[in-house]
């Protein structure tokens, strides 16, 4: 694909890696590809980042056509710059996009756009163990008019946010409510595509947990509320007597790459792994009688993030003593090692650009 760059005439400079946060600032500039049924994929182009225009009637605006993925650019400490993964989230995009009924992309064309812009943004890819540079590749539907249908219209876009860790919280265990009212998708709808619907629709719920003082939701199955799924941003596993379980992918659950990935580094590490459904019940009483050793999300964003607080209904659950458990913290190192390219990389996963 011929991508087409206009350099910005005002870069700008990174600010202090400590006060980064998550997905706050920008780099110098963004991607954009248009899509439309007669054409196909056509004008590929970086130019500098600012805003862009819409029509109003865009079907983005309307209807929701709109679907997104999240990886990270790495800095090892030999200065080099590595992605993890990549084409496990060019092959997801793709899959949301077929849900969404929104244009696939050649896969060797999306690499080759998501590697040209990090090249060309190198210089915003912090530097300290646990900073990145979070990629935003996006697509949404883009025709000017009101009917409802597959779109006709659509325009990829590629951003970049420097980032630090993505809770408050870093490293150290962060609280999660159980949410028992609103539910996030169900089986057939829209769950393991990532779209911005699912998230749109979760917030409520997100909400009323930072009300009371937790840091996401944990979403129990749509039909039976029975059954955990995953949490807003990421997914979960449980250390039950020894075992590690974690909710099995059943349509309605993003299919995470961190948690491919974890599955993998575990039972290399000697750990039962098993996928099936867990019901709440099962939890609570686990927790109860102390057979949960430990819990933790894991994901692009948020790494490998302890679980140190769970919160069913009036009730607030301790996990581990709210602090770290060992597997977490041989997990988080394990994967930060080979992302951050401290480590050697046993299974292929690194991305040397
Ligand atoms: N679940 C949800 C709802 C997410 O938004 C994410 C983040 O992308 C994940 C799980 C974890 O997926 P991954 O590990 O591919 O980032
Ligand atoms: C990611 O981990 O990349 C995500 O997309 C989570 C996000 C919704 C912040």
């Amino acid at each position: 694909m011929e991508i087409k760059i206009t350099k910005t005439t005002t870069p700008q400079t990174m600010p202090p890696e400590e006060k980064l946060g998550f997905g706050k600032v920008f780099t110098d500039h963004m991607l954009l590809v248009d899509w439309s049924k007669e054409k196909g994929w056509y004008d590929a182009r970086i130019v500098p980042f600012g805003r862009i225009s819409l029509h109003p009637a865009s079907t983005v605006l309307h209807y929701g056509a709109e679907i997104f993925e999240g990886l990270k650019a790495y800095r090892r400490e030999d200065g080099g710059v590595q992605l993890f993964r990549p084409m496990e989230n060019i092959k997801r995009m793709n899959r949301s996009a077929e849900r969404m009924s929104l244009p696939e992309m050649d896969e060797n064309d999306m690499l080759q756009l998501l590697t040209t812009f990090v090249k060309l943004e190198e210089k915003w890819v912090p530097k300290s163990f646990g900073t990145s540079l979070y990629l935003r590749p996006f697509l949404f539907g883009n025709d000017e008019a009101l009917g409802v249908h597959a779109v006709h219209n659509a325009t990829f876009m590629l951003i970049a946010s420097p980032s630090g860790s993505y809770y408050a919280e870093g490293i150290n265990p962060v609280g999660i409510m159980i949410e028992n009212e609103d539910v996030r998708t169900v089986r057939g709808g829209t769950g393991y595509a990532k779209c911005g619907g699912n998230y749109a629709a979760s917030t409520r719920a997100g909400e009323r947990a930072a009300k009371k003082g937790y840091s996401q939701v944990l979403w129990l199955d749509g039909v039976e509320r029975k059954y955990i799924e995953e949490v807003g941003a990421m997914n979960v596993m449980f250390k039950i007597n020894g075992e590690i379980v974690t909710p099995m992918l059943t349509g309605s659950i993003l299919p995470g790459i961190t948690r491919k990935s974890c599955i993998e580094v575990l039972k290399d590490l000697g750990y039962t792994v098993t996928e099936r459904l867990l019901s709440v019940d099962e939890l609570l009483s686990a927790l109860k009688s102390g057979a949960l050793e430990e819990a933790w999300g894991c994901g692009t964003a948020a790494v490998v993030s302890p679980i140190g607080k769970l919160a069913f209904g009036e009730e607030e659950y301790v996990i581990g003593g709210g602090k770290i458990g060992e597997v977490t913290q041989k997990l988080y190192d394990v994967l930060t090692g080979i992302q951050w390219g401290k480590q050697s990389d046993p299974y292929g996963w690194v991305y040397k650009l």
